[in-house]
């Protein structure tokens, strides 16, 4: 924490509640100029709940965030000058180029005429929509979507980037040029906040992160010092054609009789070892038991996945769903 200019946004001691549900319980978080700062955490977590907070369109019951020192409760307009916002949802009128799209809402931000033309051909430029601006939108594929919403977050130049889930649902190739795009705003000194709920992308991207879980913060600093609060795990290769794969109760016995948290996918079963790898020959011999076949195994470095499933006992991906694989 030495070495650091003052902190740009302050999220301090944030509550929300929705009737029962606590969306958000007691957020607290800071972001540093030019950091792009990952906010993790699986569906219903708080993460848009959090961003909208923060851009001052939700109110907080407690609690308060400040933006370059502007308070978003107390001096909104000032705070949400220095804010661009690329919501979940996509905020696009279909039946408009992109170009009319852009216009329309850099005339929103206030922009001049003159700046409007400008700022529209730098954020196309980031984004990479110009040979597709004047098309409407409705022909757009969901990747170049998602690319507008961005560009359209971009407009009037703001010094923090709030990111909500911007490569859900599009194809590995138009997530790679966002991610491109979000690493070059990122190294031009953009301050970002990202969420999403694929570890990996926060690992390429974030150089501190949070992880949020039910509304709460499970686990929160440097993605170095975040990933390390897991163990390595074992991650064991066995036959697709493995009973055991196949069948809920044996995987559930297995789970219980194991001393640590057990991830079954595909051909897989990751294992984290929670105590070290001194733990290894303890579960080589429970799988034998078990009669597990096995075709190879290794050990892997934790990463964030590992981090929440240690720390929840679910697994993080593929939507946050917390069924079984079965
Ligand atoms: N306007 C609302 N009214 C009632 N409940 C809400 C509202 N907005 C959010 N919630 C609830 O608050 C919790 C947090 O929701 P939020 O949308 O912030 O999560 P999220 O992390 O963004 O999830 P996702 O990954 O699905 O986008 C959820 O349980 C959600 O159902
Ligand atoms: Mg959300």
């Amino acid at each position: 924490m030495t070495n650091h200019a003052d902190p740009i946004v302050v999220v301090d001691g944030l509550f929300k509640q929705y009737g029962k549900v606590t969306a958000v319980n007691n957020l607290s978080f800071i972001v540093y100029p030019g950091e792009t700062f990952g906010l993790l955490g699986p569906n219903g977590a708080g993460k848009t709940t959090t961003l909208g907070i923060i851009s001052g369109l939700i109110r907080p019951d407690n609690g308060d965030v400040t933006v370059g020192g502007f308070s978003v409760t107390k001096d909104t307009q000032k705070a949400q000058r220095l804010l661009g916002v690329v919501p979940q949802g996509l905020a696009l009128y279909e039946d408009l180029t992109a170009r009319q799209n852009l216009t329309y809402f850099a005339r929103l931000r206030g922009l001049h005429q003159a700046e409007i033309k400008r700022q529209i051909a730098q954020v196309l430029e980031i984004t990479g929509l110009e040979d597709a601006v004047d098309q409407k939108v409705r022909k757009y594929s969901g990747g170049m979507k998602r690319r507008l919403n961005i560009a359209i977050g971009l407009l009037g130049n703001p010094k923090v980037l709030l990111l909500d889930e911007p490569t859900v649902g599009i194809d590995p190739q138009a997530r790679r040029h966002i991610l491109d795009a979000v690493r070059r705003l990122a190294d031009n000194g953009m301050t970002i906040i990202y969420t999403s709920h694929y570890m990996e992308e926060v690992e390429y991207l974030c150089e501190r992160v949070s992880i949020m879980d039910h509304g709460l913060i499970i686990a929160q600093g440097p993605l170095y010092e975040v990933r390390a609060l897991a163990g390595d795990s074992v991650v064991l290769r066995v036959p697709a054609t493995d009973e055991l794969l196949n069948d809920p109760e044996a995987l559930d016995r297995l789970k219980k009789a194991l001393p640590a948290p057990l991830e079954p996918s595909h051909a897989e079963l990751r294992i984290i070892l929670t105590k070290g790898s001194e733990q290894a020959p303890e579960i080589l011999n429970i799988l034998v038991e078990h009669q597990v076949s096995l075709n190879g195994m290794q050990i892997e470095a934790p990463n964030l996945e590992t981090v929440f499933l240690s720390l929840t006992g679910k697994a993080l991906r593929d939507n946050g769903s917390e069924a079984s694989a079965s």
